[in-house]
């Protein structure tokens, strides 16, 4: 049995494809249309999931969406009711695509795909719920979801079992996490919906004793936080219930300044408040995770939801709360939910038992070393070919290790925001330039964003002070530890200000030949520890085909690609053709 899930037309679109329990692909649409955060219907992700099967529609027994959109119009019709006449500007110009798109999607679907079956309609937090839990590897697991908002929840929690999902409590829209930290992020001058990690990246730099950080008791005038972690917003603060922009004058007024202009400098009073925000976001979720576990009783965590996406305060959750074990699905945002849905129909509504446990991302296509091939003959590339696997790690590694910045282009392609070792850009973490090579030449971002490490699992507590076992959600770049004091200088290039890293742990059997580049770059360098930083430059997507592996790297400085076993010099190819300025935007 086949079910489809798909997400779209609020941000980063996507499809799933469940077969008998088990999800054999899924992809975001912003791959194949390489517009980031594409929310558009996921036309490309879908048929790309059918074609890998090799099945048509007609194959497919169920289609499920990631929420119920007329209840989420509900929502939107009420709170522009209420905020009216403020409300009317955004509300005409938000209404076409409520007409056109959303409360449509029964018609577009059918007509698009073709598709004569039901379409079976998840609420939000219910498909990031199951997102996070039939996929993992409990039986029986707390729920956690925390996001922006879903048709009117913004935070849920309840517990797993088996194949249900019951969720007991949620708070309602406008109070909301996710919309929090939005807000301060477009206050910063970033872009909201794409740019809250880099925030969250900003924060250590500020000051993150709350007693010295003005902004820290600034903000909790925004937030009633109660001792059980449920919260209220001062509403006078914020516009987003209104507006197409999010925070208010009097919110600018408190945090003494107005919104930053994108690219402008960004000062002490900036991190001050990217790290109060922070602080407060730590707050609020410690004392729910402590809540909800008196509720449950049950020391196995899942999470989905956007702000699930805080790999800072993930990597702190065992230590401050009685939860013992932590899964994450990997792509926690809307995009994950299509992944919910196939897996709630089939499991929960279905009663099918769980078969299936997602331990690893690697979901999206993938290239034959034929199509590859064809791919560099037909361009007139200049490559050559390398000689079996032991060739291929040993030049690899040696190309590393002189301080070579390479692109690796290897298999199926990651789901969700995080390159795993598919899409990859690799460096050598030891070299204390190759921030500020990749920064300039490559990534063209902003100075203080952190690249992170990668490192077999088996090494990680060595140099990292991870929790213990190393959670599963560490594979997938989520969780933010502590690297010992000792390698600070050992691997200037993935610390950050605050001494923290972002690492990446390696199964070996997730991905055979990423780990044994890694074990062969520490045999050589002594340290077994690589920057991998996802394969696009700023504003773009992450590269999905071997055309977009090559066009990125002849538009950046990247000096190899290793594709396949296929080896391309960026020297030994045209350059003039290629600019990466261009693409290179928020
Ligand atoms: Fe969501």
């Amino acid at each position: 049995m086949y079910i489809l899930g798909i997400s779209c037309y609020y941000h980063d679109a996507s499809a799933a494809l469940l077969k008998d329990g088990r999800i054999v692909a899924a992809a975001e649409e912003e791959r194949f249309t390489r517009k980031k955060h594409d929310n558009s219907f996921p036309i490309n992700a879908i048929k790309y999931c059918l074609e890998s099967q090799n099945i048509t529609i007609k194959d497919v027994a169920h289609i499920g969406f990631y929420e119920k959109p007329f209840v989420k119009f509900e929502r939107v019709l009420s709170q522009h009711l209420e905020m009216f006449p403020l409300s009317l500007k955004t509300f005409l110009s938000s209404t076409p695509s409520w007409i056109n798109e959303k409360l449509r999607v029964v018609g577009i679907i059918k007509k698009r795909l073709k598709y004569k079956g039901d379409v079976l309609f998840i609420e939000h937090h219910l498909a990031h719920a199951a997102s996070a839990f039939l996929v993992s590897p409990f039986k029986r697991a707390t729920i956690f979801t925390v996001d922006g908002v879903g048709e009117w929840t913004t935070t849920a929690y309840g517990i797993g079992e088996g194949t249900s999902i019951h969720l007991i409590k949620e708070i309602k829209f406008p109070n909301s996490i996710g919309l929090l930290y939005s807000t301060i992020t477009a206050y910063l001058g970033f872009t909201v919906n794409n740019s809250e990690y880099k925030v969250m990246g900003l924060s250590p730099y500020g000051t993150m004793d709350k007693n010295k950080n003005p902004y820290y008791a600034k903000l909790k005038k925004v937030v009633d936080i109660k001792e059980d972690g449920s919260f209220r917003f001062d509403m006078s603060y914020f516009i987003y219930h209104y507006a197409d922009r999010m925070p208010s004058k009097k919110l600018c007024k408190l945090l003494d300044g107005p919104v930053r202009k994108p690219e402008s400098e960004i000062t002490q009073r900036h991190k001050d408040i990217a790290a109060a925000l922070q602080l407060i976001t730590e707050e609020i979720l410690t004392k729910m995770l402590n809540y909800v576990y008196k509720a449950t009783k049950c020391k196995n965590l899942v999470m989905s939801g956007g702000v699930a996406l805080n790999s800072v305060y993930n990597g702190k959750i065992l230590r401050n709360t009685p939860f013992k074990k932590i899964w994450i699905q990997p792509n926690a945002s809307d995009g994950g939910t299509s992944i919910g849905v196939c897996s709630y129909i089939y499991h929960a509504l279905l009663g099918h038992k769980r078969n299936f446990l997602m331990r690893d991302a690697y979901l999206g296509p993938e290239f034959s070393k034929q199509e590859i091939k064809e791919f560099l003959d037909k361009n007139k590339i200049t490559y050559s070919e390398l000689r079996g696997e032991k060739e291929l790690i040993k030049k690899t590694v040696k190309l590393i290790y002189e301080g070579n910045v390479v692109g690796w282009f290897q298999g199926r392609m990651e789901w969700g925001p995080r390159a795993l070792g598919a899409r990859s850009i690799l460096a050598d973490a030891g070299n204390p330039d190759m921030k500020e090579i990749l920064n300039l030449k490559v990534k063209h971002r902003e100075k203080f964003r952190p690249f992170a490490p990668v490192v077999c699992v088996e090494d990680a507590l060595k140099y990292f002070e991870c929790d213990k076992p190393i959670p599963e959600a560490a594979d997938f770049m989520l969780m933010v530890y502590p690297i010992r004091k000792k390698y600070h200088k050992i691997i200037p290039a993935v610390t950050h200000v605050d001494g923290s890293g972002r690492l990446q742990t390696v199964r070996r059997w997730q991905n055979p030949l990423y780990y044994k580049i890694i074990k062969e770059f520490g045999k050589l360098s002594g340290i077994p520890i690589l920057i991998n930083t996802s394969f696009n430059i700023r504003g773009e997507p992450i590269v999905c085909s071997p055309n977009d592996a090559y066009k990125c790297m002849m538009g950046t400085g990247i000096d190899y690609l290793v594709m396949d076993k296929f080896l391309i010099k960026r020297e030994e190819n045209p350059q003039d053709m290629w600019d990466s300025e261009v693409y290179a935007k928020d």
